[in-house]
């Protein structure tokens, strides 16, 4: 089809989905009229950021449909679980929740729960909610989120079950409303899907190839998240370090980067995640030309032996991989570096752990997202000889927690006395007469000052330093 074509048919696609949007709207303000109370929402979402951003997207259409969000599910008339595969702990909290809802909706016979997102991608999981979960009355997959409205009026007019799950991604749907978490911070998604079939991950089985949006709906979004008052504009895909392959080869990441950078306003871009193999001198330099950009940058290195990183078809040694890291911190020497690792990769021996040891202790990040390797049939991984036991994956994890703990504390220990940035997120949770916020880098920092800062940059001077955290001062 071309290109036109497409876009025709988008345009059909939503208008279509508008006008049942609205049929819906009828429909709850009908019966919420009858019953004398609104109707509610909940959406909980598992996962990453995208799948986050996906939800917002939900809470948009739901807002536009006539429904209230909420965010407790208790007594909510819809309650909508985006899930996540990436690793099977999810995928057990998943199920287990569902599961909880059934007294639920035995009080309340208007509610309706409906499941999407990763999970759903993958035949079994769908299908175990169809045979096992009757309660559930909506299921569809990462691909028909923009069908959203024309699920919902299926389950609610006839009152069946509504099943929505292709296999093939579409077109990047452009237009679907939004309603932001937070509105100092706004998600934008630059590109969905991965094509780089790491051996252990499902991500590319649930999310498709990549497709890019064109970089004119990405600057929109951002202008208009900045009048809403965003001072952070975290940028997301899979891989951002591929951005723009899939649209004619006129502009790469770096290039997005530069324009948004030019985009007038008072605020910071972050982005992930960057996939090491094709995180290039380009973007470090960009990185450090531009202003607006943290120097935070995220670049998940998943083991620290190269047999290791081959069975993981990552595409890097741990030499290259060092070296870019040298690299990045040459250009920008206050850069905030954080990675991502696995430990217990099938056949990983213990040699190679140790690989994993010394990298962490020679890259010195300043977090680290550790994982046990978690099997996701289908995955190349998942089918290898010689799976590490789980008692040995957790000898791992602790041996890696607690080095990284370590350095943790004293790149945090570093910062004493430093004046830092920080974005002002609100009262904190453990501590309500604290507020706290978040450095360029993603450190958390508590300090005293006034409700009225939340959204705002404040200057702070660091005058204790934790493992987790930070504390400043005005
Ligand atoms: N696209 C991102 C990561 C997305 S998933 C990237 O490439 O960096 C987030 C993290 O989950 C990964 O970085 C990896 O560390 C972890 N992960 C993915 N699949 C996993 C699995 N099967 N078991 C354990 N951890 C996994
Ligand atoms: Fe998964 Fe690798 Fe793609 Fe990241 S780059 S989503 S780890 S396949
Ligand atoms: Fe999970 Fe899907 Fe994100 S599998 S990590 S929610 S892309």
């Amino acid at each position: 089809m071309t290109n036109a074509a497409n876009v025709q048919n988008e345009i059909i696609d939503i208008l279509r989905q508008q006008k049942l949007a609205s049929s819906v709207r009828k429909l709850i303000d009908e019966r919420a009229r009858l019953r004398g109370r609104e109707f509610t929402a909940c959406v909980i979402t598992y996962g990453c950021q995208q799948n986050e951003n996906d939800s917002e997207r939900l809470r948009g259409m739901l807002s536009g449909m006539g429904y209230t969000n909420v965010s407790d599910r208790r007594g909510a008339d819809l309650v909508v679980f985006n899930t996540c595969a990436v690793r099977e702990g999810a995928e057990m909290r998943l199920f287990g929740n569902v599961g909880a809802l059934v007294h639920d909706k035995r009080k309340n016979p208007d509610m309706k729960i409906a499941v999407c997102g990763c999970m759903m991608q993958i035949e079994e999981n769908a299908r175990k909610i169809k045979m096992r979960y009757p309660h559930v009355d909506i299921v569809f997959g990462t691909h028909t989120l923009a069908r959203f409205p024309e699920i919902l009026y299926n389950a609610l007019s006839d009152d069946k079950r509504a099943f929505d799950v292709i296999d093939t991604a579409g077109h990047v749907y452009e237009g679907l409303p939004i309603m932001r978490d937070r509105s100092f911070s706004a998600n934008i998604s630059i590109m969905y899907g991965c094509n780089n079939f790491c051996s252990y991950c499902i991500v590319p089985f649930v999310r498709g190839r990549e497709r890019s949006r064109r970089p004119e709906n990405i600057y929109a979004e951002i202008r208009g998240a900045i009048k809403s008052g965003a001072r952070e504009i975290m940028l997301l895909g899979q891989n951002v370090n591929s951005y723009g392959r899939d649209l004619g080869g006129d502009i790469d990441f770096s290039d997005l980067l530069r324009s948004i950078n030019d985009i007038e306003g008072d605020f910071r871009i972050k982005f992930m995640t960057s996939h090491p193999k094709d995180a290039s001198e380009k973007l470090f330099l960009t990185m450090a030309e531009c202003g607006k950009v943290a120097r935070h940058l995220h670049l998940p290195f998943q083991a620290g032996d190269d047999r290791v990183l081959t069975a993981m078809n990552r595409g890097y040694t741990r030499e290259q991989y060092l070296n870019k890291l040298a690299r990045a911190r040459e250009l920008m020497p206050d850069l905030t570096v954080t990675s991502d690792v696995i430990v217990g990769f099938p056949s990983e021996t213990e040699d190679e752990f140790l690989n994993t040891l010394k990298l962490v202790r020679e890259g010195q990040f300043d977090m680290l997202f550790t994982f046990l390797y978690s099997r996701r049939p289908g995955t190349p991984a998942a089918a290898m000889a010689n799976q590490v036991p789980r008692e040995e994956k957790k000898r791992r994890f602790d041996m890696l927690t607690e080095l990284q703990n370590e350095i943790s504390l004293k790149k945090n220990q570093a910062l004493l006395g430093r004046r830092l940035r920080v974005l002002a997120e609100g009262k904190s949770r453990t501590d309500p007469s604290m507020m706290t916020g978040r450095t360029d880098g993603g450190k958390t920092v508590n300090f005293e000052g006034a409700k009225e800062l939340t959204g705002e940059f404040c200057d702070l001077e660091i005058i204790k330093a934790n493992t987790w955290s930070l504390y400043g001062k005005l």
